[in-house]
């Protein structure tokens, strides 16, 4: 018996549950004290009630035998499916029902989509970068390069004619950053896949933030895209479905490898590895695409944005250097004083009792850079802020 000894390369624990378990060491040693949450990128806002109106309609049925379900379609009902593409097509991208493949978030797809691909593959991955993509790679043993976002480059790295990679992570705007490419670098990063023959993994969990109308919500708004690249978006903070789990990944009929389009492999994989995601939370998921629903999510987005100008406003006047807070509810920061990261964290969990996410632990260019979210209450985001704005 041998064991898969690729996860002896992983740091000893993921990057959410060091930082909880710090935390929660510090709320034993001070039980009087609140901490402000900061770190994670978690939702406090409840489901919205067209959301909740659906699933509870959905629950009716279930209690019913002339309209119980059981097992249903792997890939998600057609009318989610549908609503999704609807989505897009208000964004002016077409994107085929069919290519859409329902799931339980972003997180879970990005880690599994790795099945398709052999571990010859050399995986290109920014760094910093969200933890996942780096993980899932080592665990299946696939050479890693990695490309330095840095304050150069606004934390936004294009190709470089240097690069050989066949799979390509890019995350828009950017988790933990908050950078967002613009048409042109999207362009040139499609126009780089296609040209080597690579796949693009494009994580669009965050493009709901997005405010800015010219910039790009999908990478299928790049002509070619749809050869090269797969999409994959998330409910859980666009909707406040990071308890609920509902998610998507578009993979395009057009996207071929070797001859074998993709999308035929991935459904293969999903209807054997997975039984889709509840027919209550897909309702839901419905009916955050609907009239009411978009009307909602949009009003709890516009809380989080405010949060996110309460910390860059913050920022600004103290003089830190910062990027993303305007078009993402991430807001990187370069720590004060010449700090590390944790360093940084430990001060501010310390003295302001606020919790971040130290830059270092999304990669070696993440050093000396801390990452804030704005997803937390308005009030503590406010009394957080003041602390720091004290401290420093
Ligand atoms: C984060 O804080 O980076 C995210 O919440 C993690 C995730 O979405 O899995």
């Amino acid at each position: 018996m041998k064991m898969n000894k690729n996860y002896l390369n992983l740091q000893d624990s993921y990057l959410f549950s060091t930082i909880a378990k710090k935390v929660a060491e510090y709320q034993a040693q001070n039980p009087e004290k609140k901490p402000i949450r900061l770190g994670i990128g978690d939702v406090t806002l409840p489901l919205v009630p067209a959301v909740v109106a659906a699933m509870q309609a959905a629950v009716a049925q279930m209690s019913c035998k002339a309209t119980f379900r059981g097992y249903g379609p792997e890939q998600g009902y057609d009318f989610l499916r549908q609503a999704i593409a609807g989505y897009y097509a208000a964004h002016g991208v077409t994107v085929d029902a069919g290519d859409v493949f329902v799931s339980d978030g972003a997180k879970s797809d990005l880690g599994n989509i790795l099945d398709l691909f052999d571990v010859e593959n050399t995986v290109l991955i920014p760094d910093p970068v969200y933890p996942v993509y780096v993980d899932t790679n080592i665990m299946a043993g696939r050479r890693i390069v990695y490309m330095n976002a840095n304050e150069e480059n606004g934390f936004l790295p294009l190709p470089n004619v240097g690069i050989q990679a066949d799979i390509i992570y890019l995350c828009s705007p950017n988790n933990p950053t908050g950078a967002v490419y613009n048409h042109e670098q999207l362009k040139a990063w499609v126009d780089y896949a296609l040209a080597n023959n690579a796949v693009v993994l494009f994580d669009a969990a965050y493009e709901a933030f997005i405010q800015d109308e010219t910039l790009p919500r999908s990478i299928y708004e790049i002509e070619g895209a749809k050869q090269c690249a797969i999409e994959f978006c998330s409910l859980s903070k666009t909707a406040g479905f990071t308890g609920t789990r509902c998610g998507y990944t578009i993979v395009p009929a057009e996207l071929t490898v070797e001859g074998e389009p993709l999308r035929k492999f991935w459904l293969r994989r999903q209807a054997t590895k997975f039984n889709g995601v509840p027919y209550v939370v897909q309702c839901g998921a419905q009916a955050v695409f609907g009239e009411a629903g978009q009307r909602q999510i949009k009003a709890n987005i516009a809380v989080y944005q405010e949060n996110a100008k309460i910390i860059s406003g913050t920022l600004r006047e103290m003089g830190v250097w910062f990027t993303g807070g305007e078009n993402s509810p991430y807001i990187w920061l370069k720590c004060p004083s010449g700090m590390t990261s944790w360093e940084f964290f430990d001060r501010l969990l310390t003295e302001c009792s606020v919790v971040g996410t130290p830059g270092s632990g999304f990669g070696k260019n993440g050093e000396g850079f801390f990452r804030l979210t704005a997803f937390g209450d308005k009030a503590a985001t406010e009394i957080a802020m003041k602390r720091l704005q004290k401290l420093f």
